[in-house]
Formats: C-alpha cells, sequence, structure tokens
C-alpha cells in the first residue's frame, strides 16, 4: 500500500521550469545559447507583448535534424556533453539538456529547422506527436508562444510589458557584448530596436568589440573607459573599466563575463568594488566589461540552471588577480588630454563666497565670522595691506565650537579649525551618529518623514531575504520603509524614511532584513529599535574615502554641534578630538 509515486513527465518538467524558466527573459537566454551554440553568426529575435505572447529566435546555426527534433524537446537529453567529464570542461553554453523541455511544459514551443543533410525543413510542435515539413532555407526558428498559459500561479508574478521587455533587451546586451561576431536584431510588437551588426571582415576583434561595446554601453562611457588586458598563468582578464570621472547611482553598467559567460558573481563583484573603493565617492558604482578567461576545469557552472552563478576552484587567487589587474589599469596615470580637461580651477572671489561655501545663508548670526573676514579683506585690498589671517583670531567668541573646515584628509578625516586650536573629526562616524540621533528623535515623534522613490529601487533578493521582506513588511513600514516583491527575486524599494534618502539604499535594505531575520519577533521594532536604527545610520552615512567639499564639511560640523551626544559614534568611538594650541605647542616643545 506505498502511497509513494513518480511524479508524471509533464511535472516534472513544469517544477524544473520553476527554476529556469522565471520570465520571458530566461526563455530568451536560452534560447540564444541554443543558437549561439549551434555556431550562428546571424541571430533575429522578435518579441511579442513582453515576449509573453510570443518569443520568436531565428538563427543561422548548424539545424536540427528532424530525428533529433523530438529529443531536443525532450527532458536531459543534449547534443552538448555525453560524460562526466565532458561536464568538467563544458565550452558550451548548455549542457543540461533541460531548458527546451521545461519551456514547452509552460509554452507552446514550435521548432522550425533545416539540417544540411535535409532537402528542407521540418517542424515539430510541443502539442503534436509528429513532425512536418516546412518552409526554411537554413538555421532554425524556434516558438515560444503565450507563456505560461497553463500555469496561472506563474504568469502572476510577471510584471508589465515594458518591464518584461526591458529584462528580454537586457539579456540581448548582454549576450551581444560577449559575441561581438555575431550580428543581432531585435524586434518588440513589429517596431526594430536594436540591430547590430556583426564582424566587420578585416578588423581586429578588439575593433570589433569595442564598436560593440559603445553600441550597447553608448557614449558617455566610452571616453572614460580604459582598456585592460592582463594575464597570470591561465588567466586572463581583459575589456573595459571606466575611470572614476565615469560612475553609476547603480550597478547597471557591471557587465562580467567568465568564458563569455555572463554571470553576477560575488566574488568577482568584490574585487572589482575594492579596486574601485579609493577612488571612487563611497555611493557611486563603477561601470564595466570584464571577460575572465579561465581552464573551464577551474570553475563550476553547474550551481543553478540558470548558470549566472559559478564556483570558483581557487576563489582565492582569483580575487587577487581580478582585483590586482584592476587596481593596476585604474593607477595608470591619464594623458595628457585627459588630465587637462579637470585642471582649471573654478575661482572665486573670497568676497562672499566662504559664507557660502560653508553652506550659511548670509543673515545667519554663524555666518558673521565669514562676513567679517569678506569685509576685512576688502577693505585690506583698499588700503593695500594684508588681512588678518582669520576672523577668528579678531572675536574668538563668534566662532562656532568646532570651528570651520580647512581641509579632508585622505577623505577619511575633517580638519577643523576653532577658536582653542585644532579639530579632528573623522566623517563617517560622525555623520553615523547624526544620522542616528536624528532617527531616533523623528521616530519618537511619530511615524518617520519618508520620502517616495519616484523610481523604485529594485534589488535581486534570495528566498530568505523575499520571505522576511513579507513576514517583516510591518516592523519595515514602522521604519519608514515600503519594500515588497517585484518579481519572484526581486524587492522592490519605494519608498525610504527621508533622513536616509542619500545614503546606499541597497546595502541598508539588505543589513536590515539580515537583522530583521535573525530577530523575527512581531515587536521587533520595539524590543531592538536602537540596533536597527544604528544599522540605518551606518548605512545611510557619508562613506570613508568620499570627498567633500568646504560647503558639505561645515556642514557636518554645524549638525554635529547641533546633535546630542555627537562627541560618540555609534559603535561608541569618539567622533571628534581637540588638539588645543597648547598640545600643538607641546608637540613641538614650543614655549609660551
Ligand atoms: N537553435 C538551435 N540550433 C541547433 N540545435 C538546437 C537549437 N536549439 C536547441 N538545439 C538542440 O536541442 C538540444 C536541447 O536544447 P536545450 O534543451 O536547450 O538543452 P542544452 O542546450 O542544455 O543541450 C540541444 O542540445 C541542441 O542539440
Ligand atoms: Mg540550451
Amino acid at each position: 500500500m506505498g502511497i509513494i509515486k513518480p511524479l508524471p513527465d509533464l511535472l516534472i518538467s513544469q517544477i524544473a521550469a520553476g527554476e529556469v524558466v522565471e520570465r520571458p527573459a530566461s526563455v530568451l537566454k536560452e534560447l540564444l545559447e541554443n543558437s549561439l551554440d549551434a555556431g550562428a553568426t546571424k541571430i533575429d529575435v522578435q518579441l511579442e507583448e513582453g515576449g509573453v505572447r510570443l518569443i520568436r529566435v531565428a538563427d543561422d546555426g548548424s539545424g536540427i535534424a528532424p530525428d533529433d527534433l523530438a529529443l531536443a524537446l525532450a527532458r536531459h537529453a543534449t547534443s552538448k556533453i555525453g560524460s562526466l567529464d565532458d561536464l568538467e570542461r563544458v565550452a558550451s553554453y548548455g549542457f543540461r539538456g533541460e531548458a527546451l523541455a521545461s519551456i514547452a511544459s509552460v509554452a507552446r514551443v514550435s521548432i522550425t529547422s533545416r539540417h544540411a543533410s535535409q532537402a528542407h525543413a521540418w517542424r515539430l510542435r510541443s502539442d503534436a506527436d509528429a513532425v512536418e515539413p516546412a518552409a526554411l532555407a537554413a538555421g532554425t526558428v524556434i516558438e515560444v508562444a503565450d507563456l505560461y498559459f497553463n500555469t496561472p500561479a506563474r504568469r502572476k508574478f510577471l510584471k508589465t510589458e515594458a518591464t518584461e521587455f526591458a529584462h528580454c533587451d537586457e539579456v540581448l546586451r548582454r549576450m551581444a557584448l560577449a559575441r561581438p561576431d555575431v550580428a543581432f536584431t531585435l524586434s518588440h510588437n513589429a517596431s526594430a530596436k536594436r540591430r547590430l551588426a556583426g564582424a566587420v571582415p578585416g578588423d581586429t576583434a578588439a575593433h570589433n568589440f569595442a564598436r560593440r561595446a559603445r553600441e550597447i554601453i553608448g557614449d558617455d562611457f566610452f571616453p572614460h573607459a580604459r582598456p585592460l588586458d592582463a594575464s597570470a598563468g591561465p588567466l586572463r582578464l581583459s575589456g573595459l573599466a571606466a575611470l572614476p570621472a565615469y560612475s553609476r547611482a547603480g550597478r547597471d553598467e557591471q557587465y562580467f563575463f567568465v568564458n563569455g559567460r555572463f554571470v553576477r558573481d560575488k566574488l568577482l563583484t568584490h574585487a572589482a568594488r575594492q579596486a574601485w573603493a579609493d577612488i571612487l565617492h563611497g555611493q557611486r558604482h563603477p561601470a564595466y566589461v570584464l571577460f575572465l578567461e579561465l581552464d573551464p576545469a577551474g570553475v563550476d557552472v553547474n550551481v543553478h540552471p540558470a548558470k549566472t552563478e559559478v564556483r570558483f576552484r581557487d576563489a582565492r587567487g582569483i580575487h587577487q588577480f581580478v582585483f590586482h589587474a584592476l587596481q593596476r589599469t585604474l593607477a595608470t596615470p591619464l594623458s595628457a588630454a585627459e588630465s587637462a580637461a579637470p585642471a582649471a580651477p573654478a575661482y572665486a572671489p573670497p568676497a562672499f563666497s566662504y559664507a557660502r561655501q560653508a553652506g550659511l545663508a548670509v543673515g545667519e548670526p554663524a555666518a558673521r565670522p565669514y562676513l567679517e573676514f569678506a569685509r576685512a579683506a576688502f577693505e585690506a585690498a583698499e588700503l593695500g595691506v594684508p588681512p588678518a589671517p582669520t576672523s577668528m583670531e579678531a572675536d574668538p567668541g563668534a566662532a562656532p565650537l568646532l570651528g570651520y573646515a580647512v581641509a579632508q584628509i585622505h577623505g577619511v578625516y575633517i580638519l577643523a579649525q576653532n577658536a582653542a586650536g585644532l579639530v579632528l573629526v573623522d566623517m563617517h562616524a560622525a555623520h553615523e551618529r547624526i544620522l542616528y540621533e536624528r532617527l531616533k528623535t523623528s521616530l519618537d515623534a511619530g511615524p518617520p518623514a519618508t520620502q517616495a522613490l519616484l523610481v523604485p529601487l529594485v534589488l535581486s533578493a534570495s528566498e530568505a531575504e523575499m520571505a522576511t521582506a513579507e513576514e517583516q513588511a510591518a516592523a519595515l513600514a514602522e521604519l519608514g520603509f515600503a519594500v515588497a516583491p517585484a518579481g519572484p527575486r526581486e524587492l522592490a524599494v519605494r519608498r525610504l524614511p527621508a533622513l536616509l534618502a542619500g545614503g546606499n539604499a541597497v546595502e541598508l535594505v539588505r543589513s536590515l532584513l539580515r537583522e530583521l531575520a535573525e530577530h523575527p519577533a512581531s515587536r521587533v521594532v520595539e524590543t531592538r529599535r536602537n540596533e536597527l536604527l544604528a544599522t540605518m545610520a551606518c548605512h545611510g552615512a557619508v562613506r570613508a574615502h568620499r570627498t567633500l567639499g568646504l560647503t558639505e564639511m561645515n556642514a557636518l560640523l554645524r549638525q554635529m554641534e547641533e546633535t546630542e551626544r555627537a562627541d560618540q559614534c555609534n559603535h561608541g568611538r569618539p567622533t571628534w578630538v581637540q588638539l588645543s594650541m597648547a598640545d600643538l605647542d607641546r608637540m613641538f616643545m614650543r614655549g609660551r
């Protein structure tokens, strides 16, 4: 009387489809990969209604013999590998033999193909039993219609037509970057969206790639992009990396390919982020198109059915190599033409610009020292004598407690001069403290002021993060966040506490989800409020290595003066120290 029974084949494929066929873009990815594996040099893509109604991919590849057509749709049938040995050094995009079967289990599929051995083409439809003769000169046409027609639950996850199309376009962009030798066209609802020519005969591969990269990423990126080509033993990293003058608010221009396959890999992203860390403002993201090549045996691409995750055998070595190769590239001195661009300083007369630079309105009492200095400078100029160095010496009482910023040291500390002498401020710690206190005050006063995001911020999320966001939606709302699923593995942030609008919201939401997942009580905001606020403040605060202007530095000093306990950061470290003139004198053994 057993109760365990094998699942029907169709159901198995539909379950597998959950992993491979997330949305139209994932179908397109599988079809493009198949065309490339078949040696296509020209691929035409037609989409209707974001790909939900129709995805049609036509290629000029090898074609499929009629006897193989049924097998192409069968689960675990592939022409690409035949042994474990093959699997360990797989060079094709596909090898699992499950994409077409999965797609055919959730959509109406037809394959039309003409193999070189055949006098004409043959067609097989997923709902028919036999092949039929068809008209096609060469290659293969695959049509996927009515995606999820038989699984309405999945259809509910689909977004608007425009969003699904955008995802499809992104898939095509990635493929096109990896394969500048192949021509692509893309149309949506019968209007042409992209036309990318293949390789120009006689042009070098580097030229063809540069032209393709320009078409895909655009003219703004290009002037700042630095070519690189580094190798170490079996490792090679090549492509284009943008100098810090060109950076992005998001990670949308980060393309990493491993052996020609687009991947989203934490290790590689981290190595890249580190290479840019010292030169890029903390809330900006670098732009790059990078190709890592290595022995296929050194990387496992069979981690996830969609194959955008990989696992490296020598993770440490790869990280080091990528980091150093990028860092070297970015550190190469600029050409004369490039360095001439930022060379002209914007000179402004000292008069009122000092007060303005300090972020002060002319009428404010705190602006007085600046204005006095400005007037003194004017008078001195008229009298032909040099002005007094600062008005604070003349009237120490008018100067604010933390004084005025003079400089920023290595992007970490602010140096300020006050009445007593020298003030050193840890910029990040101080800002964190200010945000923390403000968040507390704002939450004490009621629901926090929030800011709706014009363009919701979308972040990819693990299943666990998705679940936490759902379970803790109320806690998140109490803290001022609106976070909702935007897809099976994507969260959209639509609203943030206004105080944190300038910070790195993605990191912020991730850390909050982590915190909330660890303490999943329903009253978590009440019981762990301050810890949560500290996390928020930490991610909302300016990062070290961010260049601040005098205005921003002085604004920070003024905020510190207004903030309770601003002298301690949330981790208990001091946020500023005072070195009095006497301290300085002692350092230099200077008798006073
Ligand atoms: N565009 C195409 N041109 C030629 N052969 C194709 C094409 N698409 C699919 N095939 C054949 O169908 C088989 C199954 O495809 P798929 O389900 O994606 O599995 P995989 O790519 O992992 O082998 C492939 O191994 C290949 O032989
Ligand atoms: Mg495939």
